[in-house]
């Protein structure tokens, strides 16, 4: 049986990962800055660590066969102060220096890290000419600038001579949480909000299609690098809105405009992220033999709304 860390295995991603890999037969020790009891029967185990004092549970490192790193300030969990920006920047840069320092100086057998980033590091509008793809300079705005340090924070790791893959993931669509849910609030009262002119496109990934890519990158010895993680049919702010209220309530809603403005001030700098349209190309992933489930907003909605028992997670 293999072991698998998971930085931040408690958030929304760790959380659905956990548990594929669980049914997939792998051993999962979720890596926490907070002591979380085990539960009961065959559930993961908890390990943690302190980053500010470059603290993790040597135990823990020392069985692990892969590392799954996604910890880091949330990202859109609040407005964007310097204080924030600082968080989300440093919660990425320090962990992945101490993921580095440990797998240099103490005992493993890590075989491959897995490491998140975001379609944050491209720019774009919505007279992008083409799709971005792996090899596009990042973006020098705030997202596009974490996104680098954070991937350049992996690097230390390849010097080791560890097989490193970086995922640039999109929004993930989940009904735990994030985006989604977001999106499925005021839906649920009847009104689709539009956000801005509702053309700009978003790069969206589903989230049993996401934790398949994290366990192909895994298991598949040829992906090292970066690769995009995102559907193969981006959807426009519009048609995901318009998509999910027909799901959810039939003919029975109103598509409401929410102007730039008004997100502006609910937001603030955020916003510019909100109304960024990105189309990003999940050619190489394709290339490298991954398959999706959900590669449109039809079939990701008609799953994440389906009655529960009728998931195709983990297939
Ligand atoms: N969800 C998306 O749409 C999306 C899109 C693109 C990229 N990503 C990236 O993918 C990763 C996983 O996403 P997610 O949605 O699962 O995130 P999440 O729900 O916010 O969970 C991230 C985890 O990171 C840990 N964490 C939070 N603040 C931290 C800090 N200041 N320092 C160190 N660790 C901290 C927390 O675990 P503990 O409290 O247990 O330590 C938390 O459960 C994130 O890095 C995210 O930026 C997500």
């Amino acid at each position: 049986m293999q072991t698998v860390i998971i930085t931040g295995g408690t958030g929304l991603v760790g959380t659905a990962l956990t548990k594929v890999l669980l049914q997939k037969g792998y051993r999962v020790i979720i890596l926490s800055r907070n002591t979380v009891p085990a539960g009961a029967g065959n559930g993961p185990a908890y390990a943690q660590w302190d980053i500010a004092a470059g603290k993790i549970d040597a135990a823990a490192l020392a069985e692990a066969d892969f590392i799954v790193h996604l910890a880091g300030a949330g990202v859109a969990d609040k407005r964007w102060t310097a204080k924030r920006k600082e968080e989300i920047v440093k919660s990425r840069t320090e962990s992945s220096a101490l993921l580095a320092n440990v797998l240099a100086t103490l005992p493993n057998k890590v075989q491959a890290v897995i490491s998140a980033s975001g379609i944050g590091w491209y720019g774009g509008d919505e007279k992008q000419a083409r799709p971005f793809s792996e090899t596009d300079p990042a973006d020098t705005a705030f997202l596009g600038e974490t996104c680098r340090l954070w991937e350049a924070g992996m690097d230390p790791v390849i010097a080791l001579g560890k097989r490193v893959v970086k995922l640039r993931i999109g929004v993930v669509l989940s009904k735990a949480g994030g985006a989604y849910t977001e999106f499925a609030k005021p839906i649920r009262w009847g009104i689709a909000g539009i956000l801005g002119n509702g053309k700009q496109v978003i790069s969206w990934i589903h989230i049993d299609d996401l934790c398949r890519l994290i366990i192909f990158s895994m298991e598949e010895e040829k992906m090292q690098g970066v690769y995009n993680a995102v559907s193969p049919q981006p959807a426009t702010n519009k048609a995901l809105t318009i998509e999910m209220a027909r799901k959810i309530k039939g003919s029975f809603y109103i598509p409401l405009y929410v102007p730039h403005f008004v997100l502006r001030l609910m937001l603030g700098e955020m916003s510019v992220e909100i109304l960024k349209s990105a189309t990003v190309s999940v050619a190489k992933t394709e290339a490298a033999g991954f398959r999706f489930l959900y590669p449109s907003i039809r079939a990701a909605v008609e799953a994440l709304e389906a009655k529960p028992g009728i998931s195709r997670q983990g297939e």
